[in-house]
């Protein structure tokens, strides 16, 4: 175990109390219900004029929080894959909490995520849960099917004879941690991957055009009529599509959840579509 023992112990005692009871005093009700919640996709079209025009159009499918374990195991990993697959993206963006705690079956999860495909490939960041029991172990088996992890660096992929400059933040909660690390990557990326929404106030004042998050699982519990009200208060950016100086912030309400209970607030895959614009 490489992750931290007092955050993975208090993370195994809050699923105990808020998962694991309330769904054994319902006689595992609460566990079938949740995961017989559909995936909902989600639609999103931007544009930026740094944005390559070799890449105009370009289809990111982003998929982030599948918290896989007791609450979602790999027939819902598979479900959220084949959503994904059925937009036929050009690339696929994964923006942490893979895991819920234990890492010992990751490789169950990536035997799944395997499967996804994507011509410009796969791209995947730590959330917080990642890091609590092995992220060493978490990184090695996304490898090894492919997936092309970001830990604070970039990669430039060739399109149409143009570089798209893909960065990607390990997580982190700390806006001056998120700065410091934008500025160690050197070059400025076009598209990046963070588990914390957070990194928007560094993303946008490094002019980066758009950004994916999760981690707030837009709230799990929303008001019907106004979902940006929710119980992720704590949170500036819970949901949806944000924009400031022109920089855009997509954050997906994730596939998965820490607790069995999401109302207003279905699971969700996002396909992004890219534009540049003048
Ligand atoms: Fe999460």
């Amino acid at each position: 175990m490489d992750g931290h023992p007092a955050k993975f112990l208090r993370a195994r005692i809050r699923h105990a109390l808020f998962t694991v009871v309330p769904d054994r005093l319902t006689g595992g009700r609460l566990r079938a219900r949740h995961l017989s919640q559909p995936i909902e996709l989600t639609k999103i079209v931007a544009a930026h004029p740094d944005w390559p025009r070799a890449c105009d159009g370009l289809k990111i499918a982003h998929l982030s929080d599948f918290h896989f374990g007791h609450l979602a195991d790999g027939a819902r990993i598979r479900e959220a894959v084949v959503a994904a697959n059925a937009t036929d993206p050009d690339l696929v963006a994964l923006t942490g909490d893979l895991i819920d705690l234990h890492a010992d079956d990751c490789d169950v999860l990536f035997a799944e995520l395997a499967q996804l495909r994507a011509p410009r490939g796969i791209y995947m960041v730590l959330g917080n849960h990642d890091h609590l029991h092995a992220p060493r172990k978490v990184i090695a088996a996304a490898r090894e099917v492919g997936i092309t992890v970001l830990i604070n660096e970039c990669v430039d992929i060739d399109i149409n004879r143009e570089q798209l400059r893909i960065g990607g933040l390990d997580w982190s909660n700390r806006i001056p941690e998120d700065a410091a690390r934008l500025r160690k990557m050197g070059a400025v990326p076009h598209l990046l991957l963070a588990h914390n929404p957070k990194a928007f106030a560094s993303a946008s004042a490094y002019g980066i055009p758009i950004t994916l998050a999760g981690h707030t699982h837009g709230g799990q519990i929303a008001r019907r009529t106004k979902p940006q009200h929710n119980l992720a208060f704590t949170h500036r950016f819970t949901a949806g599509l944000y924009e400031r100086d022109g920089s855009h912030l997509v954050v997906t309400r994730g596939v998965g959840a820490w607790f069995p209970l999401r109302v207003h607030c279905p699971p969700e895959i996002m396909l992004l579509e890219m534009h540049s614009s003048d």
